[in-house]
């Protein structure tokens, strides 16, 4: 039985981990999260408190990640500042904790010795033109786009370096767009359904061309199990699922799984330095450690995730309208 220190549990993809973990296993999981705007402790509801705790605080502050450090086998870093569009707003949460947050941890569980997972992403690699037939490895160079990107670009540099220079047992993953339950209403695919629920009508982002890899996140996270079973340390791990997508397909598809014409949507301003596409060739994870996803086609997860939003209203509704006030802001 494992000690799991997991940052950022309170979000998305982290509050998705703890409940497999949970629900996999019989290791003990403390979450470390600041619960900012995106962090709801709503998404830990229900899990067994004798093995689960949340701690409220920040992975940039030295004396509560040394003392958690101390008492955890393996650390996962999911906390960050995740979206682009607040990064291009105000930069300076990002550099905190995507970077200053990754360097304490990092003091710490050098200190410590301790087994530390590095989630990151694909967006460290910049963007693909359209018709290119590449896709991101890991060995294609660093070139991030946003404050975002280059704040987890940054961050990943960081790992390479403490592991190279002092011996942390590390492990990176660059995953992919990932979609599924809990997610916040400011990312586009909750957005959009969330959207439909109030009769307001999809915002796609420019002429939607761009192209994105859509990854179940569950998928995302079983791949990060397997990278802490039998990862190499050092190691940098490419996840995806071949789930690539163009923007106004997915808005189509929201709009056709709600019951509304497929055109029902509106064209807004778009996202400055927009990255155009995003794929992953995932060949390492899948031939080295026999890793595939689970979840395979696109529309039964989209329903999934549709009928997810429509029964739990009650754990996005807090958000919305200050999340569209932003958007608003912006003629997005
Ligand atoms: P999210 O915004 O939903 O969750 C981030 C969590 O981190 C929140 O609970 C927030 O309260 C917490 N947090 C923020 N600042 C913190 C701080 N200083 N200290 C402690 N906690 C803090 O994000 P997500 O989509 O779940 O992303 C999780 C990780 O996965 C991030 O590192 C992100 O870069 C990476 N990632 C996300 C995607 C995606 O599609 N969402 C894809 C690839 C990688
Ligand atoms: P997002 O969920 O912000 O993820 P990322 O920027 O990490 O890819 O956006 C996914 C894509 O959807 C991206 O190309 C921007 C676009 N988008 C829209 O077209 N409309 C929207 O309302 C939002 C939030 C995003």
């Amino acid at each position: 039985m494992g000690r799991f220190l997991v940052t950022g549990g309170a979000g998305f993809i982290g509050s998705n981990f703890v409940r497999l973990l949970a629900e996999s296993t019989d290791h003990t999981i403390t979450v470390l999260d600041a619960l900012t705007y995106a962090g709801n402790a709503a998404s830990l509801e229900g899990l067994p408190p004798s093995r689960c705790r949340l701690v409220t605080g920040s992975v940039a502050d030295p004396e509560l990640t040394q003392e958690l450090v101390a008492d955890s086998d393996v650390v996962v870093h999911f906390a960050a500042e995740s979206h682009n569009d607040n990064s291009l707003r105000d930069p300076s949460p990002f550099i905190r904790t995507n970077l200053v947050g990754t360097y304490t941890l990092l003091e710490a569980v050098r200190r410590h010795g301790t087994r530390y997972h590095h989630i990151s992403t694909d967006e460290v690699y910049g963007d693909l033109e359209l018709d290119d037939p590449a896709k991101f490895t890991e060995s294609t160079p660093y070139n991030p786009s946003s404050p975002y990107s280059a704040t987890k670009a940054g961050s990943d540099l960081l790992v390479r370096a403490w592991v190279r220079s002092f011996g942390v047992q590390a492990t990176i993953s660059n995953c992919s767009n990932n979609y599924g339950p809990y997610q916040h209403v400011e990312k586009f695919i909750p957005r959009q359904i969330t959207n439909v629920i109030d009769g307001i009508r999809p915002k796609l982002y420019g002429a939607g061309l761009n192209v994105r890899d859509w990854i179940h996140v569950t998928d995302h996270n079983l791949a990060v199990l397997r990278i802490l079973e039998a990862g190499q340390i050092g190691e940098t791990y490419l996840i995806g699922a071949d789930g690539e997508l163009g923007n106004k397909r997915v808005i189509e598809l929201i709009l056709e799984l709600m019951g509304q014409p497929g055109d029902a949507y509106d064209h807004v301003n778009d996202r400055a330095g927009h990255d155009l596409r995003y794929a992953i060739d995932s060949t390492r994870l899948r031939t080295e450690l026999g890793w595939e996803p689970v979840y395979r086609d696109f529309e039964s997860g989209l329903a999934a995730t549709i009928e997810w939003y429509r029964a739990n209203e009650g754990w996005w509704r807090p958000m919305k309208q200050a999340t569209e006030a932003r958007y608003a802001a912006a003629g997005q």
